[in-house]
């Protein structure tokens, strides 16, 4: 009775985090909680998640209850997709493997425990249970795995078929998770080669500096704000990826206008500028924090501090009017728009275009200077400056 009773709680407690867990949208935080409810749900002390990337496993995600304190230790460990390790086979053959004694595996298996992790950290592995997250068409994207149950708080329990079950369900959850993660990027970065063919200026040297220009100025912003290492790592990594994005609207741009020799005339030069909300509706529809970062950065871009920018304060029903609006000023412009923004002019002044030879470094920084509170966010731009030796070598780097 008392075991009906609690199979019914366990259920009832699986149906609502289905729930939850559709409501968060960040997939590092999805991941982490997916790792802490199955450890929860199968009272493991520790487990981890593997990601596939080409031949190898990636470990992106470690919990451990007894290592809290290390828990960062192997985060960058790679495991080759193939027999010789369980989360290798798991991957490789599409099977869970689930071993209560990691010290007895039988002759007849082909992997071996790795012992290296538990060397380092003086953790004492016993029962492992791995599972692969699949994706379509049934191709494994990564393992789940939970180690070492409890019962009465110590290691003393074993995996049963039931927990087997109950990490299946979570490892449904994670491929679902990874996969619309893995396709936001992917959809990001086929647009990226689309607007290269399109426009001779946006190139891929240009996109890539104008993207670590972007990074390297956040990290050093956020840090001076004391912004929390965890949300500098998340924030880095989606605007490396839409900075690169910032003139993707210039595909909605005649080719007459955007390939024209000489000077634009104030008639084109307007329709140019609408490449900023061209750009921005095709991430109208927020489904990610990717496409909300790409929207702030694509939308402004050309806005300026002191108000003079554009495209500006426009709804969205007016985004095709000719309708002029006042820019948008100082802060009521989003961070990421005005990080852009300076990369994108330093990059577009240091670089040689059809129209133009690259400027000296020195007037360049002048420039920049000239503009600070101006074009620019003044605390940016002494942060830029500071940091100029770091964006020198990523000039040096994607020439
Ligand atoms: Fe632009
Ligand atoms: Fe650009």
């Amino acid at each position: 009775m008392i075991k009906h009773l609690e199979d019914k709680i366990k259920l009832n407690r699986l149906l609502n985090l289905g729930t939850d867990l559709n409501r968060i949208h960040d997939p590092d935080a999805l991941m982490e909680r997916i790792l802490k409810e199955a450890r929860d749900f199968c009272s493991a002390d520790a487990g981890s998640i593997y990601i596939a990337e080409k031949n190898h496993l990636l470990i992106s995600y470690i919990q451990n209850d007894t290592l809290s304190e290390n828990k960062v230790v192997y985060k960058e460990h790679h495991v080759p997709i193939d027999n010789f390790s369980i989360a290798g086979y798991c991957a490789k053959t599409g099977e869970i493997v689930l071993l209560n004694d990691v010290s007895d595996i039988g002759s007849d298996l082909p992997f071996k425990f790795n012992s290296d992790f538990d060397e380092m950290t003086g953790y004492k592995t016993k029962s492992i249970l791995s599972i692969p997250m699949k994706g379509s068409l049934d191709r494994v994207i990564g393992v789940l795995q939970i180690i070492n149950p409890l019962k009465n708080n110590t290691v003393s329990g074993i995996f049963t078929e039931e927990d087997t079950k109950t990490l299946l369900h979570f490892a449904g959850i994670a491929a679902v998770a990874l996969q619309k993660a893995q396709l936001t990027k992917s959809i990001i970065l086929k647009m990226i080669q689309m607007a290269e063919l399109h426009d001779p200026s946006e190139t891929g040297a240009h996109v890539h500096r104008v993207s670590a220009y972007s990074t390297e100025l956040y990290i050093a912003w956020a840090v001076k704000n004391n912004i929390s290492p965890e949300e500098i790592d998340r924030n880095k990594d989606i605007l490396k990826l839409v900075a690169m994005v910032h003139d993707i609207g210039k595909v909605a741009i005649s080719d007459l206008i955007l390939k024209k020799p000489g000077k634009l005339t104030d008639e084109e030069y307007e329709i140019m500028k609408k490449h900023t909300v061209f750009g921005a509706k095709m991430f109208e529809e927020e489904h990610s924090e990717f496409d909300q970062a790409a929207r702030e950065v694509i939308l402004n871009h050309h806005e300026r501090w002191d108000g003079n920018g554009y495209p500006g304060l426009c709804p969205a029903p007016d985004y095709e009017s000719d309708k002029k609006t006042q820019g948008k000023k100082g802060k009521e412009i989003p961070l990421f728009g005005r990080i852009v923004s300076i990369a994108d002019v330093f990059d577009a002044l240091s670089s040689k275009r059809c129209y133009k030879d690259p400027w000296p470094h020195e007037k360049v920084i002048d420039f920049l200077k000239e503009n600070s509170g101006k074009m620019f966010d003044p605390e940016l731009i002494e942060i830029f400056i500071d940091n100029i030796d770091i964006m020198n070598s990523i000039s040096q780097k994607f020439r």
